[in-house]
């Protein structure tokens, strides 16, 4: 791609390597201006490796950074007009909230009317109002937070890098923020990087997920396209709530046309009803046998056993209880077929819902 695209930002053939380790192998990228893109990847798999090379933090062995068109590798990171939030706040613990955002601005030397009209704005934009003259210890681990964002943004850098911002806070005040900081990203524009390993906050937050494994990158996409057409196994594996199924050729519905060395189903392609309820494909239902019914709050996780091979499905709450030990209708919608050598998969369709689109069409 290149100077052609409308790439803001642009990794080209990037390796580095830690003694014996490849943290980057051969990464490439490129980030289109004014996106939020999620680095998603197990630990260890190169996410942070990724940002800091990016930032100038970290020399690559080898490949190309381009910032804006402009190739960047020689240029400190001080000079590269990004912002960064890391997963611990490291804010100056002896630095008030105001003196905090204001500190990049005091280092380029702003006057004092400019840095206290630049830093109120922001305070206004992170809903920090009144908190001006706190320590970071008298807030709390969101409000820590948002004063970081604050101050990557203070010199208005064209490029956010956030490293598990999230990471530190509790699940409930997580969601909130992963929320905010979608509106606060869109409403000030800025082309932002942010990792994590939390797949739902990339999908729920990225407009496109870049899934990381082993230094390398497997796929990248919409957090809808990875998630429903994952492209190696380890996507497959790595996403949802897989279940592996051995030998899936002995399930009704994906006798034929059915190659790979595993399938991969996921509890929302498992639907599981009672014996007395509407079931609209019977030819290419199951039996199972409900061995585990766990509640999950909003809805009850149901370990099914059919054919030797232990299904999971979700049952909403509300519906007519499913108990342990009873024989229940299980119908498999599709499979991810994995063939690991080739390191391929494909999605097999139930026949009777192929059946359905064919009369649909
Ligand atoms: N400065 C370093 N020296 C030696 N090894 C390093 C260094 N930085 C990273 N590594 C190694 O490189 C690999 C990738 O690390 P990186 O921090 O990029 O992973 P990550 O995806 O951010 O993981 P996590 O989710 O745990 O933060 C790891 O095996 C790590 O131990
Ligand atoms: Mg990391």
């Amino acid at each position: 791609m290149g100077e052609n695209t409308k790439a803001y930002v642009e990794l080209k053939h990037i390796n580095k390597t830690f003694g014996n380790y490849k943290a980057s192998d051969d990464v490439n990228f490129t980030v289109e201006k004014g996106k939020l893109i999620g680095l998603l990847g197990p630990s260890g798999s190169g996410k942070t490796t990724i940002l800091r090379i990016l930032a100038g933090l970290e020399n690559a062995d080898s490949g190309e950074i381009y910032i804006d068109g402009k190739q960047v590798n020689e240029i400190p990171a001080s000079k590269r007009g990004i912002g960064f939030v890391f997963q611990n706040y490291a804010l100056f613990r002896y630095k008030t909230v105001f003196d905090n955002i204001a500190f990049g601005l005091k280092i380029q030397k702003k006057s004092k009317a400019e840095i206290k009209s630049r830093v109120d704005e922001l305070i206004e934009l992170v809903g920090l109002k009144g908190l001006e003259k706190r320590y970071p210890k008298q807030l709390s681990g969101g409000q820590r937070q948002r004063v970081a964002f604050a101050r990557a943004l203070a010199t208005q850098p064209q490029l956010l890098l956030l490293d598990e911002p999230f990471a530190a806070i509790d699940a409930k005040v997580r969601k909130e923020l992963r929320s905010w900081l979608r509106e606060l990203i869109n409403q000030v524009g800025i082309t932002s990087i942010f990792v994590t390993h939390d797949q739902d906050e990339a999908i729920e937050v990225a407009d496109e997920i870049i899934v990381t494994n082993k230094g390398k990158i497997e796929q990248i996409g919409t957090p809808v396209e990875v998630y429903s057409n994952p492209q190696t196994p380890f996507v497959v594996q790595f996403l949802g709530e897989p279940v592996t199924i051995k030998d899936f050729n002995q399930f009704k519905g994906f006798r034929e046309k059915t190659k790979g060395d595993r399938a991969i189903i996921r509890p929302e392609f498992v639907t599981v009803t009672k014996k007395n309820e509407f079931n609209p494909y019977p030819v290419t239902t199951e039996e199972g046998i409900v061995e585990r019914v766990a509640f999950r709050g909003n809805s009850l996780e149901l370990t099914i056993r059919v054919h030797d091979e232990l299904l999971l499905a979700n049952r909403q709450i509300g519906q007519e209880l499913i108990k342990e030990g009873e024989h229940v209708n299980v119908f498999l919608q599709r499979l991810y077929l994995v063939d690991d050598h080739g390191q391929n998969v494909a999605i097999a369709v139930n026949e009777a819902l192929r059946q359905d689109e064919s009369v649909v069409i």
